[in-house]
């Protein structure tokens, strides 16, 4: 039987130190926070795995964070890396919050392994959550990572065949228009030999 992306996601767990610098988002970290209507604020992240490198960076910015995972295991990590932040033990598509509770959310290499057909729901949400002139930014899955312009199934990372899912960009841009966003930036970056799309969205004052 092949495993959840949960159990997968707790196994990693187990050997997140040996591959803890693999990925350095620093640049992209200081380029969103840098642009930030809000500070010292509030900041909700989506995936938040152990807490590194997102919930750190802005915990050491003075922010508070709440993050979401449903991996006990990577929690578990998260206590020990980031025992500041507040964190909730579920699926990011099941949680819920009041409106205009966050000044910046964020969904780092998360979002992609929710079937794109949520993901217009999971925007209608950040748009509820964020406070006015709020910002989010998260990672999307493309054609320079899965080989196709739209793509529902896995692909091999780290010997585990994880699901990935994600929508033509075209459609992803017009669910963010729709939905009340303007888009700051949507730029594919390599990390660690990674293509993703990094987007950044504003909730308008
Ligand atoms: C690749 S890791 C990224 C962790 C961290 N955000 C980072 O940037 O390093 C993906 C994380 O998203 C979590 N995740 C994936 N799908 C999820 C879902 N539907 N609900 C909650 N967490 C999920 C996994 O458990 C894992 O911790």
């Amino acid at each position: 039987m092949s495993s959840s992306l949960q159990e997968i996601y707790d196994g990693f767990a187990k050997t997140y130190e040996q591959n803890r610098d693999q990925f350095d988002m620093s640049a992209i970290l200081a380029t969103f926070f840098n642009q930030l209507n809000h500070q010292q604020d509030a900041l909700l992240d989506l995936g938040c795995g152990a807490g590194e490198p997102v919930a750190r960076y802005f915990i050491d910015r003075d922010w508070s964070v709440t993050g979401v995972d449903f991996s006990s295991q990577m929690l578990e990590l998260a206590k020990k890396y980031v025992p500041e932040m507040k964190t909730i033990h579920s699926d990011i598509r099941e949680v819920d919050f009041e409106p205009d509770q966050f000044a910046a959310i964020t969904a780092s290499y998360s979002l992609f392994h929710i079937p794109a057909n949520d993901h217009a729901d999971m925007f209608r949400k950040f748009y509820t959550w964020l406070k006015p002139g709020g910002q989010a930014m998260f990672t999307y899955a493309t054609k320079e990572y899965t080989g196709s312009n739209e793509f529902d199934g896995y692909k091999e990372f780290m010997d585990q065949k994880l699901f990935y899912s994600h929508k033509h960009t075209d459609d992803l841009y017009a669910d963010l228009e729709n939905t009340g966003f303007s888009i700051e930036s949507a730029e594919n970056i390599n990390i660690g030999g990674e293509t993703f799309l990094w987007v950044t969205i504003n909730k308008d004052n």
